[in-house]
C-alpha cells in the first residue's frame, strides 16, 4: 500500500469496499436515463441479456442485472423507439414539464423509486442533475461521457478535444457528484484521434467504446455495492 497518498486522490477514486455495504437482492434493477438516439442504452439492455452482465442469452436463469425501466426527457428521441423495440418500458418525463431542475429531479426519483431501482445510470442524459438526484441514490448513479475526464467536461466534449488537437481522447463512466462531469472513475477507454477524423468519425470511435465500458460500469458500480 502506498504511505503517501494526496487529499485529492479520494475525490478521483472509488472507495473500495464501501464502510457500510448497501443491502442489494439480485438480479440489479436498472433505471437509463437517456435524451438522444440512445445507444448506450442499447448496449446496456444487449449486455444484461448476454454472459457479461451475468444473463443467460437463451433464458432460463436469472439475470445479474436488467433494465426495468428507460425514462426520456424528449418526446419522440431514438432511445425511446429503441426501448419499443426491445420490449423495455418506456416514461416520458419531459424537462419542458417542470419549471425547476429540483422539480424535473423530484420526478426522477419518483420514477426511479417506483420501479424498484437499484443502480441509475444517465446514459446521454443532457440534463445538469441536482444534488437531490445524487443524494437519493448515493453511489448510484453512474453517466458516461464523451472524454476522458476530467479533460473536457461539459458540452461538445468530442469538439472541445479537436480543438485542442489532442492525440489521445476517449470516454469515462463515473460515479456521480453535484458538480458536473465530476465524481470517481469506475471505467475509462482510450480512443485515439486519427489524422483527418472529423467530429463524426471521432464520435462513432468513442461510442464504440462508451458501448463496451458502460456494461463493466454497472458491473463493478453493482460488485462494489453488494460489498
Ligand atoms: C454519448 O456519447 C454520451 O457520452 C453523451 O451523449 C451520447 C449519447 O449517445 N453524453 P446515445 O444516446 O447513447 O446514443
Amino acid at each position: 500500500m502506498p504511505t503517501d497518498a494526496d487529499p485529492s486522490d479520494s475525490a478521483l477514486s472509488v472507495q473500495w469496499p464501501l464502510a457500510q455495504p448497501w443491502p442489494l437482492h439480485p438480479p440489479q434493477r436498472l433505471v437509463v436515463l437517456a435524451s438522444g438516439q440512445g445507444s448506450n442504452f442499447e448496449a446496456l439492455v444487449a449486455a444484461c441479456r448476454s454472459l457479461s452482465l451475468g444473463g443467460q442469452p437463451h433464458g432460463g436463469q436469472r439475470l445479474a442485472a436488467q433494465v426495468v425501466l428507460l425514462v426520456v426527457n424528449n418526446p419522440g428521441c431514438g432511445a425511446e423507439a429503441r426501448a419499443a423495440r426491445l420490449g423495455i418500458p418506456c416514461q416520458l418525463i419531459n424537462h419542458r414539464d417542470h419549471p425547476s431542475r429540483a422539480s424535473l429531479d423530484d420526478a426522477l426519483i419518483a420514477a426511479c423509486q417506483q420501479a424498484q431501482a437499484d443502480l441509475v445510470v444517465m446514459a446521454g442524459w443532457m440534463r445538469i442533475v441536482t444534488p437531490l438526484l445524487v443524494q437519493a441514490y448515493p453511489d448510484r448513479l453512474l453517466n458516461i461521457h464523451p472524454s476522458l475526464l476530467p479533460s473536457f467536461r461539459g458540452l461538445d466534449a468530442v469538439g472541445q478535444a479537436l480543438a485542442a488537437g489532442v492525440q489521445l481522447t476517449g470516454c469515462t463512466a463515473h460515479l456521480v457528484r453535484p458538480e458536473v462531469d465530476a465524481g470517481p472513475v469506475l471505467v475509462q477507454a482510450a480512443v485515439p484521434v486519427l489524422p483527418g477524423d472529423d467530429h463524426s468519425s471521432l464520435s462513432a470511435r468513442i461510442q464504440r467504446q462508451e458501448h463496451a465500458i458502460l456494461p463493466l460500469a454497472v458491473a463493478l458500480a453493482a460488485a462494489r455495492l453488494a460489498g
